[in-house]
């Protein structure tokens, strides 16, 4: 009996030591491609910045991936909604993240990061770019890529967002936002041993939209490996707004027929307008983006996770530190549910085989975007950075999750503590996809929950992954 328990719990122990790992993804032609299976990735994703911008405290070493136990509470929650990425914006290259992409690696969700963040010197001043476009500039978001190019769910990084906001700034930064992209790729090219894909992430300001795209996407002198060229393009797109909005008076028919031929993925890198004010937002424009309409596009990231001051919130992050989801999770998570991930998933049939285009002026239209390109040269110092690596890098690298419940409550969008939160990590080293369940549990909470019932989340949920790292400790004691 008890050599029965060992062998099992051997067994169990063997299985838990593997490091479980997402593909690594790479980008052929118009589409995200899981490198193993070969299927599509679909981005089903949600933009994570809990606390916003002022959630960025690197005096503090905080930032939005730097304490596990809060990735683990908003981790497991994510993967019960079903997505497989999430965009974080800004984060700090001398901080230890590996805790917390561990925890997301392990329930299959990708992490697109941001290189830049708001602070003074970490990102190009639009109004000058010359000024800003410097060797302390490139050392920080070299540190971002050398933080982040060990974790096998980087999925790719943004080298710069909304830079161009109006036409007035679309002038002077498209050549050094390109500059950007080449010199974070030829970093990358010499200092991580797989690639990751590079882009830029658009508002969408419709004079200079189509422009913005077709500057980034194009290739100088037709060279495929221009390193100065987007691998990808984002675009933060706010016009479907409301239940009652369609396809066509949102204007998804357009962006549909503007990006049909692009030679790049294309994908939302926020969505989900939150006007009419005041009521939870329902995601009809879900259906439509990853629809047949849309294959072209490579799905999108919901703005946001956490309710911050400008409203977009899925959840409300309590000052206790518990999580109560809104309607707005529940109504996404029942439009994901609806999604055919097959279809999702299968090759993209209508992708354009097309190499990218040489840029030239006639690309570009007379909004009074760029057509210069002349790629700034690097500024003093960045070659010797490219070529031997910026000084004492924090690399981080993948450890074993150990802990899988949740030790703070969650309640659903009635007030209804959650049961049994915990992450199920993924047995299949592929992406989160969404489950068919609703995590709001149904009923209404009673109405003032009583004090001794504090901290019993702390003891709820014990699934069975937590049984699996007892078992495994009880192991390692004993042997
Ligand atoms: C991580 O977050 C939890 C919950 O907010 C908090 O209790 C804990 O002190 C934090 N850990 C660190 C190291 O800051
Ligand atoms: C994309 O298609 C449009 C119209 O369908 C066409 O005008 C444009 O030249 C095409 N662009 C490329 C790069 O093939
Ligand atoms: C697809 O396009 C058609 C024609 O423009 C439109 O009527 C339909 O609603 C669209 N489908 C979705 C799911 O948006
Ligand atoms: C194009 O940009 C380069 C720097 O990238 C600059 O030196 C040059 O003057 C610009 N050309 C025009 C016509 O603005
Ligand atoms: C935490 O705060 C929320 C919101 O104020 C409250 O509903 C919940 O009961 C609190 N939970 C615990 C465990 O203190």
């Amino acid at each position: 009996m008890l050599s029965l328990f060992r062998s099992l719990a051997l067994l169990v122990a063997a299985l838990a030591a593997i490091a479980r790992a997402v593909h690594p993804v790479e980008v052929r032609g118009q589409d995200f491609v899981d490198t193993v299976t070969n299927k599509r990735l679909m981005i089903i994703g949600v933009d994570y910045q809990p606390g916003g911008q002022a959630g960025y405290k690197p005096d503090s070493k905080q930032d939005a991936l730097s304490n596990g136990t809060v990735c683990l509470r908003d981790a497991a929650l994510l993967q019960r909604l079903g997505v497989n990425t999430i965009r974080v914006y800004n984060v700090d290259p001398s901080i230890n993240h590996d805790d917390c992409a561990s925890i997301f690696n392990a329930v299959g969700i990708y992490m697109i990061i941001d290189v830049n963040s708001p602070l003074e010197g970490e990102s190009l001043n639009r109004a000058s770019p010359s000024s800003s476009y410097n060797s302390a500039y490139l050392t920080r978001i070299f540190g971002i890529v050398e933080n982040f190019k060990g974790y096998p769910n980087t999925l790719a990084f943004f080298a710069a967002n909304e830079v161009m906001n109006d036409v007035g700034t679309s002038k002077e930064n498209p050549p050094y936002i390109r500059a950007v992209q080449r010199d974070l790729k030829n970093y990358i090219a010499k200092h991580s041993t797989r690639t990751i894909p590079v882009g830029y992430s658009a508002a969408d300001v419709r004079p200079i939209l189509e422009d913005t795209w077709a500057y980034f996407q194009c290739a100088i002198d037709g060279k495929d490996d221009d390193p100065t060229r987007s691998d990808f393009f984002g675009l933060n797109s706010y016009s479907w707004c409301g239940g009652d909005a369609t396809y066509q008076s949102a204007g998804y028919d357009i962006l549909a027929a503007m990006f049909s031929n692009s030679t790049i993925p294309v994908f939302f890198s926020e969505y989900g307008c939150n006007k009419p004010e005041g009521v939870a937002r329902v995601f009809n424009e879900v259906a439509a983006l990853y629809g047949k309409n849309m294959t072209a596009l490579s799905g999108g990231l919901v703005y946001e996770y956490s309710q911050e001051e400008s409203d977009f919130g899925l959840a409300t992050i309590n000052e206790n530190t518990t999580v109560s989801l809104k309607k707005d999770f529940d109504n996404l998570q029942s439009q994901y549910n609806k999604l055919d991930i097959k279809l999702i998933q299968s090759t993209n049939a209508a992708a354009t085989q097309a190499k990218p285009p040489k840029c030239e002026e006639s690309l570009i239209s007379d909004s009074g975007f760029s057509k210069n390109f002349t790629i700034p040269s690097p500024p003093d110092g960045a070659d010797d950075l490219v070529k031997n690596g910026i000084k004492n890098p924090t690399q981080g690298k993948l450890v074993e999750v150990k802990q899988t419940n949740v030790p703070m409550a969650a309640y659903g969008s009635t007030g209804v503590q959650i049961q049994n939160l915990a992450i199920k990590p993924l047995q299949n080293d592929e992406s989160n996809t969404p489950g068919g369940e609703t995590t709001s549990p149904s009923g209404t909470a009673s109405p003032s929950p009583s004090p001794s019932k504090k901290g019993a989340a702390g003891r709820a949920g014990v699934g069975i992954w937590g049984v699996t790292v007892a078992v495994l400790a009880v192991v390692l004691a004993t042997l």
